[in-house]
């Protein structure tokens, strides 16, 4: 059986990160903004999880996500990278390796396997992976109950301390399900991945608002508040009249004459949220301009502090190492995108208050 500490054991260790100069900082603030079922005790021993989404589907999520972990890797931690994208995973294939026979759902829904028996060995030194699984039931069962997946919050939670784990990366499924805003919202960093097409920036300002959306929620329920933070929503949308182009930031001054403790503890939680955007096919500067546009609109617009991360030049080699079923960073290691997924994995480190280990 394959023991996840014996080979994340081969990456090469640096100083142990006790946790992340962010969650120090961060907690008091990051915690309202937990979901509820997923409150995190305060501990120094939790790996630092990174998100990765983006609200539509095909914008490299999943190849940020295994080549983010591969690159996390190479500069010395040890990294678990889970798909979550339950019903239609092929994080595996990023990997160049078939779908497994253990994933999240004999861990989640069957319970025919433990949390260890479903992490498996990445072909890439330091990394381990969970595969998400292709049940089709998963989305009906989690839309029941968000019970399902407090189990692998807690596990990811304890993989630190169990597997010696560094860093958490989730490759989030398209949309914007509950359980994919549940995990976003969860996570130490977020990063939300988009294309420069103007379907998929939609798409992303979409998910940012429904990260809003959901701080809202989690704040009203941890506060037992649940109608003011239905009031606070329709109030922001009425305000920015209907238009999500208007922003909700503006109104917040306004709101908090109204609900002054709600909306305190929301600025709260937001400051103390972190959140990168990635652009993913980038083919000119433009395209590569995109991302401080982008961050910008979101701080206007939504309040939401983002910090562009880096892009991903569009690139042939994405197809080719597909092909060659293997992983893109271990393909062709020189490639332009392999150094700004370099670039992209040392921002992310930075805004989580981690450095390089090598
Ligand atoms: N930088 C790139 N250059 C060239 N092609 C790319 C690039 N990024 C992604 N692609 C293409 O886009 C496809 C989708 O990428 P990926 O599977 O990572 O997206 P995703 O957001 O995870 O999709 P899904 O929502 O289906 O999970 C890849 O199979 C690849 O063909
Ligand atoms: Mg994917």
């Amino acid at each position: 059986m394959f023991e996840l500490s014996s080979r994340l054991k081969q990456a090469p260790l640096g100083p142990e990160v006790e946790t992340s100069q962010f969650v120090a900082q961060h907690f008091a603030q990051w915690k309202l903004g937990l979901p509820f079922e997923t409150a995190l005790p305060l501990s120094k021993h939790v790996p630092a999880v990174i998100a990765v989404g983006g609200g539509k589907g095909g914008v490299g999520k999943s190849i940020v996500s295994a080549n983010l972990a591969a690159t996390l890797a190479q500069f010395g931690y040890r990294v678990l990278v889970v798909d979550l994208d339950l019903g239609c995973s092929n994080l595996h294939s990023h990997f160049g390796i078939a779908m497994p026979k253990r994933s999240l759902a004999e861990f989640l829904l069957t319970k025919t396997a433990s949390f260890r028996d479903v992490i498996l060995p990445a072909p890439v030194q330091g990394v381990a992976f969970i595969a998400g699984g292709r049940e089709e039931t998963w989305s009906d069962q989690i839309d029941q109950s968000s019970d399902y997946l407090l189990p692998l919050w807690q596990s990811l939670i304890a993989s630190k301390q169990q597997f010696k784990v560094d860093i958490v990366l989730l490759d989030l499924g398209a949309g914007t399900h509950r359980y994919t805003m549940d995990f976003f919202t969860c996570a130490h960093l977020g990063l939300v991945t988009c294309l420069p097409e103007p379907t998929s920036i939609e798409n992303a300002y979409v998910f940012f608002k429904m990260t809003l959306w959901k701080l809202i929620d989690n704040i009203g329920r941890r506060l037992g508040q649940q109608e003011i933070a239905q009031d606070v929503k329709a109030a922001l949308v009425s305000l920015a009249g209907g238009s999500l182009s208007n922003g909700y930031a503006s109104s917040f001054k306004h709101l908090q004459l109204s609900y002054p403790h709600f909306i305190h503890e929301l600025l709260k939680a937001i400051q103390g949220r972190c959140m990168g955007i990635v652009i993913n096919q980038t083919r000119d500067q433009s395209d590569i301009d995109l991302g401080s546009s982008m961050e910008h609109i979101c701080q206007k617009y939504f309040g939401l502090p983002t910090k562009y991360v880096g892009y991903l030049n569009y690139d042939e080699a994405v197809l080719k190492s597909l092909k060659n079923r293997r992983l893109l960073v271990s393909d062709f290691p020189h490639s332009m995108i392999a150094k700004r997924l370099s670039v992209a994995a040392s921002h992310s480190l930075k805004i989580l208050g981690m450095q390089r280990r090598n």
